[in-house]
């Protein structure tokens, strides 16, 4: 009777990864910051492999693409069966998703060590590895769509939205900024050049921002925060206001990472506008989540898995106020190239992306393994101040680092010249990529304590058949 139940074990298999995946990721973070201090760290003498330049993408992909991307292909199962009372569409094909994309995250440690790259950021994988994401991508936007289109429930629920947008979007942004021309196994060239290069480079990535750092983990705010709280969305209406608006939003806002360039001038401001005007559904969505806890806020005082999701969404509120301010042409002109982008950077990952899919997975293990809850609540508890403290002295140290090498890098002599050299101001940040790394390194303890936490909740529980219902939770809500 399988067709019956849910396949929870597509979900089993993507929530325990992304707790593997996001200790491995953090690690290789935290290594990077440590390197930045002490370089003997980069390991010259037995070779390149571990410089910083290979390393830095090595944590990038790692963190967003097998973490986050983990969390959020996992969740969006959970989410999009419970919510369609219909068992995921397309058979083994989310199999195929699920380990697919695990030989995308092993290509990548592999391939990024050994120095292949195509330079572009967030879009490093040579090309055989890019055709793989492309067809792992369809598979599971078959597999997503499919099971909406099969749904019991007339409804679609917000959350598989955010979800689906995310899908497409990210579908077109990749194949879009891929586009090459191989000239070997794994050596390939841009059809783009000059400008237009960078521009779809930048479209590319500040939607990656848009759509795999933020729509699709607004999918699972939109779900675990209200199943957390036990409270519907504080307004079903704001968030199809919001969906529309942030959609149709991110899409411009690509220039900001331009500003200053061989880009034409016009675009660069169309693109700081629109980034301006990102900040209303932004926010929106953000006071639509919190507020969702109206009637609910005692819980926060017991409850660390609803902490985790709250606070994410102060992070979230946080990250998307700064975007906006960085995105004006004269902020920019001091942010820039400075360790203020690596704090803003940190405060929407760790803080909003981090916290979330965190709070998300804890909630998901112990129903996925029948246990009524994780093995101990203290322990997600210690988890989350252990890593807001860690997330506080990552983003305050980047911050001061930040606007310290932006002034030292402008300020000038009576005579014209440049009053400090660039090294100077390296010397001076020394101090603060100390702070960061131990930041880091209190992140990535939180994130120890909850592979053990989840290690425990496994071993005394076991996977979970569960059938589906006659009633849709999309019609609780
Ligand atoms: C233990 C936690 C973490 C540590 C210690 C850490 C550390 C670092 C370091 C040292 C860099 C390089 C900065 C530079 O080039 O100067 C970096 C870059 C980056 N990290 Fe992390 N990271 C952590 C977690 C995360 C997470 C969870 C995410 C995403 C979900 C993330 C996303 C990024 C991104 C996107 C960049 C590139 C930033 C840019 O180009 O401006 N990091 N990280
Ligand atoms: C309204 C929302 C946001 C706006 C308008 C915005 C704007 C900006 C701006 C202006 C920069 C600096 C570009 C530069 O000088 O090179 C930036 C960098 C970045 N932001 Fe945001 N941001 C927003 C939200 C977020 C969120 C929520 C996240 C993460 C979850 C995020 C992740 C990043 C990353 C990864 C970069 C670094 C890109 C790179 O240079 O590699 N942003 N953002």
């Amino acid at each position: 009777m399988e067709a019956q139940t849910y396949n929870y074990k597509v979900v089993r298999q993507f929530a325990v990864m992304t707790v593997v995946w996001g200790v491995v990721g953090m690690l290789v973070g935290v290594i990077a910051a440590a390197q930045l201090f002490l370089p003997s760290l980069n390991l010259s003498e037995i070779g390149p492999w571990f410089h910083f330049g290979r390393i830095r993408p090595l944590h990038t992909n790692a963190v967003i693409f097998a973490f986050g991307g983990c969390g959020l292909i996992g969740t969006s199962y959970y989410v999009v069966q419970r919510t369609c009372n219909a068992r995921l569409f397309g058979g083994w094909l989310a199999a195929f998703t699920f380990w697919g994309w695990q030989a995308v995250i092993l290509a990548a440690a592999i391939s990024f060590p050994l120095g292949y790259t195509q330079g572009k950021e967030y879009a490093e994988l040579e090309w055989p590895i890019d055709i793989l994401i492309a067809l792992v991508w369809v598979a599971y936007a078959v597999v997503f769509f499919g099971t909406i289109a099969k749904r019991k429930v007339k409804h679609i629920y917000v959350a598989n939205w955010f979800y689906g947008g995310f899908i497409l979007a990210v579908a077109l942004l990749h194949i879009v900024n891929n586009l090459s021309l191989p000239v070997g196994l794994m050596k390939s060239y841009p059809i783009y050049a000059g400008a237009i290069d960078a521009m779809v480079q930048w479209w590319y990535g500040h939607n990656a921002v848009g759509f795999f750092l933020t729509a699709g983990f607004l999918g699972m705010m939109y779900y675990y925060v209200p199943k957390q709280a036990g409270r519907p969305v504080y307004s079903y209406r704001l968030s199809v206001v919001h969906f529309w608006a942030l959609i149709f939003t991110y899409m411009w806002a690509g220039p900001h990472h331009l500003h200053y360039t061989a880009l034409p001038d016009w675009t660069q401001s169309v693109g700081m506008v629109l980034s301006l005007i990102l900040f209303a559904p932004s926010w929106g969505g953000m006071i639509n989540g919190i507020m969702t806890l109206s009637g609910a806020w005692h819980k926060l005082r017991t409850d660390p898995i609803l902490k985790f999701l709250i606070v994410s969404l102060s992070f979230y509120g946080m990250s998307t106020f700064e975007g906006p301010m960085m995105s004006i042409k004269t902020v920019n002109a001091l942010s820039h190239y400075t360790d203020w982008t690596v704090g803003h950077v940190h405060a929407g990952a760790l803080g909003w992306v981090g916290f979330v899919t965190i709070g998300s997975i804890y909630y998901m293990i112990p129903r996925l393994f029948g246990q009524k809850e994780m093995y101990s609540t203290k322990l997600i508890d210690a988890h989350f101040w252990i890593a807001t403290i860690g997330v506080v002295l990552y983003i305050a140290s980047m911050w001061i680092a930040g606007v310290m090498q932006g002034l030292m890098w402008r300020e000038m002599n009576p005579d014209g010249t440049l009053t400090y050299s660039f090294v100077e101001s390296v010397k001076e940040s020394k101090l603060y990529y100390a702070i960061r790394f131990s930041g880091g390194l209190l992140y990535l303890s939180g994130m120890l304590i909850m592979a053990y936490n989840t290690y425990r909740t496994i071993a005394n529980g076991k996977p979970v058949e569960a059938e589906i219902p006659a009633i849709s939770e999309a019609q609780h809500h």
